[in-house]
C-alpha cells in the first residue's frame, strides 16, 4: 500500500478503535502497567519537566508521567486521531490532572519547537507509522540535549499469540501471504535490531532495551472474540468487514488455535513487550 494511503487507512483504523479502547481502559492497563512502568523507570521524569507522549490512544501511560513531574510541570499528551485525543481528554478531567495539554498531532510531522521537551514517551505507536526513522527524527528533534526517549513496541509474533493467532488465522483462511515484516504493523519493530538501528540511526546513543512479559486474561472466548473484532486495529477492520459467515470461519480457527491458553474457563494469552530507551 502507497504510504499516503497508509496514513489514511490508519487513521481512520484508529479513531474507529477508540470507543472500545476508551471503555476497555482500565482492563487494558491493569493487564499492561508493567510496561508502562518499566518505560517509566527508564525515563526517570523529575518534578518540573515537560514530557510529550506520542499516539498516546487514551492517556495512561502519560497521565502516570504527569503524577511524576507535578504541578509545574507539562505532560503534553498527543495522538493523531481526534477520537482517541478526546477519549484521552475526559479521562485527564476525570482524575483531576491540571498539567496536562492536549493536542491532535502526527508523530510523523511534529507541531513543536526544537529543544522543546525533556522527555518522550511512545508505547506502542512507532511501529504502526508509516515511517518510523521520520518519526525518531522528529523526536530527536524536539528534545533537550539530556532528553530521554523511552518506548515500548511488541516483540515477534511467535511470543504474542494474543496478536499473532487472529493474525494467522485471517491467512490460513483467506490465502493472503504474510506481510513484509518490516511493513509497519504490530510486529514491525519485533526485531531488537531494527529497534536499534532506528534509534541510533535518528541521533540517539545506543538505547537500553528490556523485555516486559504481559499476560491477557479474558473471561471467556468471547470476551477475546469481542477484544479481536473491536479494539486489534487493523485486524479488526478486516474482520469487521468480512460477510458473517467468514467470520464465523475464522472465530473458529482462533477458538482451536487458542485452546492451549484455556486457564480456570477463561483464556490467559501471554505476550512480550520490546522496551527501548536512549538519550
Ligand atoms: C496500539 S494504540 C496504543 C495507544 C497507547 N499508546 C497505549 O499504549 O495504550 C496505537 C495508537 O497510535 C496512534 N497512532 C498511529 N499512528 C500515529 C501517528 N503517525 N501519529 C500519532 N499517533 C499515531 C493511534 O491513533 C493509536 O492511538
Amino acid at each position: 500500500m502507497a504510504t499516503e494511503d497508509y496514513r489514511s487507512a490508519s487513521y481512520e483504523i484508529w479513531q474507529a478503535m477508540a470507543a472500545g479502547w476508551d471503555r476497555e481502559r482500565s482492563w487494558m492497563w491493569e493487564a499492561s502497567r508493567a510496561v508502562s512502568e518499566e518505560m517509566l523507570r527508564a525515563l526517570g521524569p523529575e518534578p518540573g519537566q515537560t514530557i510529550l507522549e506520542l499516539a498516546a490512544g487514551t492517556g495512561e501511560t502519560g497521565f502516570a508521567a504527569a503524577r511524576a513531574i507535578g504541578p509545574d510541570g507539562r505532560l503534553i499528551s498527543t495522538d493523531f486521531a481526534p477520537e482517541m485525543v478526546a477519549a484521552a481528554r475526559r479521562a485527564s478531567e476525570r482524575l483531576g490532572l491540571a498539567n496536562v495539554e492536549h493536542r491532535e498531532m502526527d508523530a510523523e510531522r511534529m507541531d513543536l519547537d526544537d529543544d522543546s521537551v525533556d522527555g518522550v514517551l511512545c508505547r506502542w505507536g512507532y511501529m504502526l507509522m508509516a515511517d518510523p526513522a521520520t518519526a525518531l527524527a522528529e523526536t530527536r528533534r524536539v528534545l533537550r540535549d539530556g532528553g530521554r526517549l523511552s518506548l515500548s513496541v511488541w516483540g515477534a509474533a511467535e511470543r504474542n499469540p494474543w496478536a499473532s493467532l487472529p493474525a494467522k488465522a485471517l491467512m490460513e483462511h483467506t490465502g493472503v501471504p504474510p506481510a513484509n515484516p518490516k511493513d509497519p504493523g504490530i510486529f514491525a519493530m519485533a526485531d531488537p535490531e531494527r529497534v536499534r538501528s532506528l534509534v541510533q540511526d535518528a541521533g540517539f546513543a545506543e538505547p537500553r532495551l528490556d523485555e516486559v512479559e504481559v499476560r491477557w486474561r479474558f473471561e471467556d472466548f468471547d470476551a477475546y472474540w469481542r477484544y479481536v473484532t473491536e479494539l486489534a486495529g487493523g485486524i479488526a477492520i478486516v474482520l469487521q468487514a468480512m460477510p458473517e459467515t467468514d467470520r464465523e470461519a475464522v472465530r473458529k480457527l482462533v477458538e482451536r488455535a487458542t485452546g492451549d491458553y484455556r486457564v480456570d474457563g477463561g483464556l490467559e494469552l501471554p505476550g512480550v513487550a520490546l522496551n527501548a530507551s536512549a538519550g
